[in-house]
């Protein structure tokens, strides 16, 4: 399955999932690394992998055009499900339902605690025990789909923002590339696949 990963920063996650694709019997190729941040430094290392990469700034446009020209960069690159990996945007429920079920994301945080961003200030300000990372369904409400694997850290006593994002994002890099191809071969029995496979058949 062909995989288009969204970015708009260091791009630790999505090296993670280019490094999987490599492995024989990964279920999933990266097609194409798109930013909304053409400086991002993802983009210059998916580059330098030999990975396609595309960058469009969203300024100076209107949200609707800026999501096409996106939508038409990963469709010309065969791309058929979406990562996001630390892509800062909310995408429109237009974008959404034009890939419905076939967009994940990885936040740092167990969901449904901590939704949207300081989650790991937060965690710590709450005294929590445990923290983490989920790769969820993304859906119109900003990290709020069916949630579909976490990995847990301790926090430990003392800790701040830094260390504990540290520690969670060793568990980030484990976990997203091993949920995403659980779901890719699971996609194979969706509904969805199976509508289009009818279709292609006809
Ligand atoms: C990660 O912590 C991810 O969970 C969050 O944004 C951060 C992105 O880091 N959504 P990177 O760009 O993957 O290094």
């Amino acid at each position: 399955r062909k995989l288009g990963i969204l970015i708009s920063g260091r791009g630790s996650n999505m090296a993670a999932l280019v490094e999987a694709a490599r492995a024989p019997d990964c279920p999933f190729e990266v097609a194409l690394v798109a930013s909304d941040k053409p400086e991002a430094a993802g983009l210059a290392w998916a580059a330098e992998q030999g990975v396609a990469t595309f960058a469009q700034s969203p300024k100076g446009m209107p949200k609707a055009e800026y999501e096409a020209r996106i939508d038409a960069a990963l469709r010309n690159a065969g791309v058929e499900l979406i990562a996001l990996a630390g892509y800062m945007r909310l995408l429109s429920p237009a974008f959404v339902e034009r890939w419905a079920g076939r967009i994940l994301n990885i936040h740092p945080s167990l969901l449904p605690k901590y939704k949207g961003l300081d989650t790991h200030a937060r965690a710590i300000e709450a005294r929590d025990a445990v923290a983490g990372c989920s790769v969820h369904l993304v859906t119109e409400e900003l990290d709020a789909g069916t949630v579909l694997g976490q990995a847990e850290v301790p926090v430990h006593l003392g800790d701040t923002a830094e260390a504990l994002a540290a520690r969670v994002l060793v568990e980030e890099h484990r976990l997203y590339p091993r949920i995403l191809a659980e779901f890719v071969r699971s996609m194979a029995d969706t509904p969805l696949a199976r509508v289009r496979s009818v279709a292609l058949a006809l």
